[in-house]
């Protein structure tokens, strides 16, 4: 297919997502631009992660439309869904690694999957991705269960970049690292997106990556996003809730904490 990159990389409208009684979403609107990191941030169980599923076409919409670079995933032939399926990467909430598998292994499978390269070309590129996302070569080897948490989400990520995708989906990425852990990923994602030109979607509770790394800010609540707007105007939202969520103290000690590095 013909990919207009002139257009939003990924977009929904009127997005309706329901699971027997339970609506999920309703009237939601929402579109990633093209090279940004976009923040979701919601309430737990307010559908972050089926909007996420759904942009990755892996739940279809119950209503509504996903546009991919201005075309419609329903117009789209099985084809060119398969194409997309290849200029997307996730890394799910939990990450996910295959226990029973190597960490190359785990980074090799989207290849061995959606590529016909010979097995030693996928090795190296495997080991590639461990290097780019600040791995030490011998991690190469090692079982999940023998990393570090913060090493375990950088294999995940890795295996999310195998096929070099041009969108990034992040569910929850810093979730259980140390704010050390933490913030060295997150400027792992911003120099993964200036080296790989990357538009990601970040799924994220962690207040400093939202304040330190995301571009806009989007916010689910009521079933559909109400705002999506850079932080200091998503935080002027009338929402109660936005108004909790960004005025309570651990907000507010981010936000000091931002201004303590720019006037430094
Ligand atoms: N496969 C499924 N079958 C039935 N209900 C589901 C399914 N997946 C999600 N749901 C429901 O959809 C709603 C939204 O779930 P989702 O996982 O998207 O929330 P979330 O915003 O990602 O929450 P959290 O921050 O806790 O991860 C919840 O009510 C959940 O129970
Ligand atoms: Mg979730």
């Amino acid at each position: 297919m013909e990919i207009d990159f002139s257009k939003a990389p990924v977009e929904v409208k009127n997005l309706r997502s329901q699971f027997g009684d339970n609506i999920v979403h309703e009237s939601l609107d929402f579109q990633v631009g093209s090279g940004e990191i976009l923040g979701l941030v919601g309430g737990s169980g307010s559908g972050k992660t089926v909007l996420m599923n759904t942009l990755l076409g892996l739940k279809e919409p119950d209503g509504g439309d996903v546009f991919y670079f201005g075309q419609n995933r329903s117009s789209l032939s099985y084809k060119d869904r398969q194409s997309l399926n290849n200029i997307m990467g996730v890394l799910f909430q939990g990450g996910a690694l295959f226990s029973s598998m190597t960490v190359r292994q785990n980074i090799m499978i989207p290849l061995r999957e959606h590529t016909d390269l010979p097995v030693p070309l996928m090795r190296e590129l495997a080991d590639m991705k461990i290097h780019m996302v600040g791995l030490p070569a011998h991690a190469a080897t090692l079982y999940p269960s023998d990393l570090s948490g913060g090493m375990r989400k950088r294999a995940g990520l890795a295996r999310a970049l195998a096929l070099d995708p041009k969108l990034l989906f992040l569910d929850e990425p810093t979730a259980g690292l140390d704010p050390i852990g933490a913030s060295a990923f997150d400027q792992l994602i911003l120099d993964l997106r200036e080296a790989m030109g990357l538009t990601i979607l970040m799924i994220t509770h962690d207040l400093d990556t939202l304040f330190t790394i995301c571009d806009r800010v989007s916010v689910l609540v009521d079933k559909h996003i109400a705002i999506t707007d850079t932080l200091p105007n998503v935080m002027k939202h009338p929402h109660p809730w936005v108004q909790e969520y960004f005025g309570g103290p651990r907000a507010r000690a981010a936000i000091n904490a931002g201004d303590g590095a720019g006037a430094s």
